[in-house]
């Protein structure tokens, strides 16, 4: 299973995308975390240690691998390019996780992110999954990423929002253009729901296509998420979410 998360700023993507690793990781699958937001954070969420964070390589680092397998040419990127050597000395083992970070920010009003998304695109294509391992990309904030192509080659695209009128609106932007991207199973994850009227302002906002609702929490509020927790509400909720999308058929 290949799982993009998207969703407007601040929604909750990381700390979805976050969960999920933990989850499957609990369930005994290798986890290949994909940290697409160039300000990335997925590591730090992951209760990694900085000092390991600034020691990894990021993609964005192998520039003349990007330029020489992806090209950079008016625009048009050659997809697929040879890439399996890139995983094993670009990802930061952390238990059954992998993580892989697409890589810092850029100086303010220079390029695109193209190459790198186009290169991160084609390496997340590339990996042939066995039965017991699973990617989960956390995009970078709204809708701009999808237009580049990222999340293509997945096949769920899990859109986060909180119970308000604009990240509804996100999300319902982010649903139609996974559909044109191909990716065939586009579905919603409630986050910071603070009580029924939230959840029903979430389930109005996209026709009741939600795999959960996940509870605002004081406690959970920019901590780390190290282990999947046990019975609180945020990781009862979580659970119930996981259970769906493993258990659902994938169409
Ligand atoms: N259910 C929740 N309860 C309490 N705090 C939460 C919850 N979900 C997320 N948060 C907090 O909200 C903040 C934003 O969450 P997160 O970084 O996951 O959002 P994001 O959508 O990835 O943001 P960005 O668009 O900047 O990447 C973090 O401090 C996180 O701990
Ligand atoms: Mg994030």
């Amino acid at each position: 299973m290949k799982i993009a998360i998207s969703g407007k700023g601040g929604v909750g993507k990381t700390t979805v995308a976050a969960a999920l690793c933990r989850l499957f990781e609990e369930d005994g699958l290798l986890v290949y975390a994909v940290d697409a937001d160039p300000d990335a954070s997925l590591g730090l969420t992951l209760g990694l240690a900085e000092a390991d964070l600034a020691r990894s390589r990021p993609l964005v680092e192998m520039k003349e691998l990007i330029s020489e397998r992806v090209g950079d040419g008016g625009g048009m990127f050659t997809l697929n390019p040879k890439v399996d050597d890139v995983i094993e000395n670009f990802s930061l083992a952390c238990g059954n996780i992998r993580l892989l970070r697409m890589g810092s920010v850029k100086k303010a009003a220079t390029a695109c992110y193209c190459p790198e998304n186009s290169f991160l695109g084609a390496v997340v294509r590339a990996l042939v999954l066995e039965k017991d391992a699973v990617v989960i990309m956390d995009m970078s904030a709204g809708i701009e990423h999808l237009t580049r192509g990222t999340a293509q080659g997945m096949d769920t695209m899990l859109i986060v929002s909180e119970p308000s009128p604009t990240s509804l609106k996100t999300a319902r932007i982010a649903a139609d253009l996974a559909g044109e991207l191909g990716v065939s199973r586009v579905q919603f994850v409630g986050n910071k729901v603070r009580n029924e009227q939230d959840q029903q302002r979430l389930t109005d906002g996209v026709n009741g296509r939600f795999l959960g609702f996940l509870p605002y929490e004081d406690s959970l509020f920019g901590l780390p998420l190290i282990n999947a927790g046990t019975d609180d509400p945020f990781w009862s909720a979580a659970r119930e979410v996981y259970c769906k999308l493993t258990s659902e058929p994938q169409t």
